[in-house]
């Protein structure tokens, strides 16, 4: 059996923001959620003077950070209950969208931490809709919401059906003053979406018929929809394609570009689409066997012809509609890297620490080796972008034998490439379980191989365990600096 759950109407097109001075929403007060960026770039004057139009008093919360900790989405909790309002609407892009998310079920009985714990205590109250302003996330169309743990290092999603909205509102004018960084980095997380739901073992023929569509629509249009401020009939082509694309999530769900992007965003905070444009290629690549099927299924779908090698042809999606074939750090350099990118990934390089990464979303044949190899790939990337470093650790899954040979293969990898930390041992709170015995193992074997030459740092979702504090003693009695 598969399922598709959707909001109840969507609103597309040009024009499409008109129906908020419609009698859409059957209560006086509403809150309307934004941010300082679709403020400053006057995404917000519209739909207020049209929600004032149908009537609504308004109330305005327009202090939600970018990526969200839970504790600034309970802050947004308790500014919302404050008003009083009725009914939500967001206008931002992910960040904005999954914190009114947050408020439309979180209640006066529970916490956004409670429900981070048990989404199953999501109810909601009161009429919400979405407005997305970035072409990506496709949150207005997911039941997820996501927030940053700062204490796990991580970004958790609290998934609940309560969350889907009662109206999507679709229209390109909001994108207008979108800045071409963050709507290549925002199209890319939209193309993530769409190539991980296509490729996903959790595919259903619904995810497949949103995903497809997506990428079609991605594909002819990311390009003029960045780097065109005026190409209304793009920007509104690539929201369609980030709502069919979150449609998809909804379906299957995303794959390993998302779990390994993770950490990025949780620890270090670059922004969502950065994370994963940065993944994209790699783990694509590592894929590319397993998913040839799939991909030459997309390039049929899109109705092309031609290509001596259709998957090929789907991973060079860099390819642009016009016919002109860019790699992709030209491509990102071109799209976007002069702006968002550079800043945030010098502050991700330069840190030094690396963290390991487990997750019960990786496909089973994607290993510690694997991993390495798409992280040791977005290295080489970055390193073309003036970049120092890219941490990875190592094999750790429950049901895996500790591989000495592959793991003193890494850390030596990793020096040469300028590692400047290593983390052995630690989980993305998905349930790994090491046994004290083989941490011990893991954790000896790394402070060999790295004699003294890098810092070692121990744990990740499980910092300020007690577990943790134990290994990290055991660190620097053996000589490391901690
Ligand atoms: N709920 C889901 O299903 C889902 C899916 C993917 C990602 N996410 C989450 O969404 C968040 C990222 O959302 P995002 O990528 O849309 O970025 P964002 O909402 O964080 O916005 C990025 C920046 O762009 C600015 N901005 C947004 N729209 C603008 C506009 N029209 N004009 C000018 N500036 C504008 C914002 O002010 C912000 O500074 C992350 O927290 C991510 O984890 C959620
Ligand atoms: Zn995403």
């Amino acid at each position: 059996m598969y399922a598709c759950r959707l909001p109840r109407a969507v609103y597309a097109g040009e024009g499409a923001l008109e129906i908020l001075s419609a009698p859409l929403i059957p209560c006086e007060k509403v809150a309307v959620f934004g941010d300082r960026g679709v403020e400053k770039a006057g995404g917000l004057a519209r739909p207020l003077a049209l929600l004032r139009r149908a009537g609504h008093d308004v109330a305005l919360l327009l202090d939600i950070p970018a990526e969200p900790t839970c504790e600034q989405a309970q802050e947004a909790v308790d500014a919302f209950r404050e008003t009083g309002a009725g009914a939500i609407v967001a206008i931002g892009g992910g960040s904005v969208m999954d914190v009114a998310k947050l408020c439309s079920v979180v209640g006066r009985e529970h916490t956004v931490r409670e429900l981070l714990d048990d989404a199953s205590l999501a109810r909601r109250s009161g009429f919400a809709v979405m407005v997305p302003t970035t072409a990506g996330t496709g949150a207005e169309a997911t039941p997820n919401s996501i927030v940053a743990v700062p204490e796990k290092a991580l970004k958790v999603g609290i998934v609940s059906d309560e969350m889907l909205p009662d109206a999507v509102v679709l229209d390109g004018e909001l994108l207008r003053g979108l800045p071409a960084g963050v709507a290549a980095s925002t199209g890319v997380d939209a193309l993530c979406h769409a190539i991980e739901c296509f490729t996903s073992r959790k595919a259903t023929p619904f995810s497949d018929l949103y995903a497809l569509e997506a990428l079609r629509l991605i594909f002819d249009n990311i390009e003029p929809a960045c780097l065109e401020a005026g190409d209304m009939a793009a920007k509104n082509a690539m929201l369609r394609a980030a709502y069919y694309a979150g449609v998809a999530i909804s379906c299957s769900g995303t794959t390993a570009v998302h779990a390994l992007s993770y950490p990025l965003g949780g620890k270090y905070r670059i922004p969502h689409g950065v994370a994963n444009a940065m993944l994209l290629m790699p783990v694509m690549r590592f894929n590319f066997d397993a998913c040839r099927e799939d991909l030459a299924r997309v390039y049929d779908g899109l109705g092309r012809t031609g290509a001596a090698d259709k998957a090929a042809w789907v991973l060079g999606v860099w390819k642009t509609s016009s016919g002109r074939c860019i790699s992709p750090p030209d491509w990102m350099r071109t799209a976007y890297l002069r702006t968002t990118w550079i800043p945030w990934s010098r502050r991700a390089w330069t840190c030094s620490g690396c963290w390991s990464i487990t997750s019960g979303a990786l496909p089973p044949s994607m290993r510690a080796g694997s991993i390495a190899n798409c992280w040791k790939e977005a290295h080489k990337l970055a390193k073309t972008l003036g970049g120092i470093i890219v941490p990875i650790l190592t094999p750790m899954h429950a049901d895996e034998r500790i591989n000495e040979p592959a793991l003193r293969n890494h850390i030596d990898r990793m020096l040469e490439g300028g590692v400047h930390g290593l983390f052995p041992c630690g989980t993305n709170g998905e349930g790994y379980i090491l046994s004290e015995g083989e941490k011990e193992e893991v954790f000896a074997i790394c402070l060999s191989q790295t004699a003294g030459r890098v810092p070692v740092f121990a744990g990740t979702g499980c910092v300020g365990t007690r577990d943790t504090i134990r290994l990290s003693r055991k660190a620097a009695d053996m000589g490391a600096d901690v």
